[in-house]
């Protein structure tokens, strides 16, 4: 069984994906961790995010590890465990430039169909449901108004001590959210087959216990 996931920014998809896991004793994969790992480790070896070929060996030589603990889950890039380093925002730009580049995204699809190649899994990003695993046993695309994703970001960086402001961060995601549709490689496209689930009134529980029945408990076996 694998379960794929897919949305924007903020939708809910990572919180419930990581939970839904949990539940079906399933292993959780954050692709989107993937990307950022990419731009976390040319940033530190000094590569130009820009420059493809650079890049592509980066990301040929990724070493990374999802390890669960009782916090949600531990992430060891080379070695080191690179938790909230991988949340920044500048990793977070680097990841967005980095998953445009189309030999990046055949190196990481390539290694993200290897870890989901047993099952059990549940595997969240942009693409899963489209282009790397096509045919997923179930999909789901998570979905939430531009404005209450802006006050969930603002939220979680406000809790962090940072001084933002809402307005900007919802003007960034109008923005992120076009240059994820507009892609040229691998598109932020719902899958034709993937259930939408709309989190813009939905609390974390509500999406969790939804997801999980359409899932059927019978089939998360
Ligand atoms: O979900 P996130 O913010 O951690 O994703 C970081 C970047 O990687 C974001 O620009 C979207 C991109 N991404 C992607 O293109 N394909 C994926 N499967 C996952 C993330």
């Amino acid at each position: 069984m694998i379960v794929a996931i897919d949305g924007p920014a903020g939708s809910g998809k990572s919180t419930v994906a990581k939970i839904v896991a949990e539940r079906l004793g399933f292993r959780y994969i954050n692709t989107g961790a993937m990307y950022r790992a990419v731009a976390w480790k040319a940033n530190n070896a000094g590569s130009l995010l820009k420059d493809e070929l650079a890049i592509a060996q980066v990301a040929e030589e990724l070493n990374i590890e999802f390890i669960p603990n009782p916090d949600g889950q531990k992430i060891i890039v080379d070695g080191v465990d690179v938790g909230s380093q991988l949340k920044s925002e500048e990793v977070g730009n680097g990841a967005a430039t980095v998953a445009s580049q189309p030999q990046v995204r055949k190196i990481l699809t390539d290694l993200q169909r290897k870890m989901g190649q047993d099952g059990k899994i549940v595997m969240e990003g942009r693409d899963i449901g489209t282009q790397v695993f096509p045919n997923a046993d179930k999909k789901f695309f998570f979905q939430a108004d531009p404005e209450e994703r802006g006050r969930r970001r603002y939220q979680e960086l406000s809790t962090k001590g940072e001084s933002v402001d809402l307005h900007e961060i919802i003007d960034q995601i109008r923005k992120r959210d076009l240059e994820d549709m507009n892609r040229s490689v691998a598109p932020l496209v719902q899958a034709e087959d993937a259930l939408l689930v709309d989190t813009t009134h939905l609390g974390i529980e509500e999406a969790v216990v939804r997801v999980i029945e359409l899932i059927g408990p019978e089939d998360a076996k």
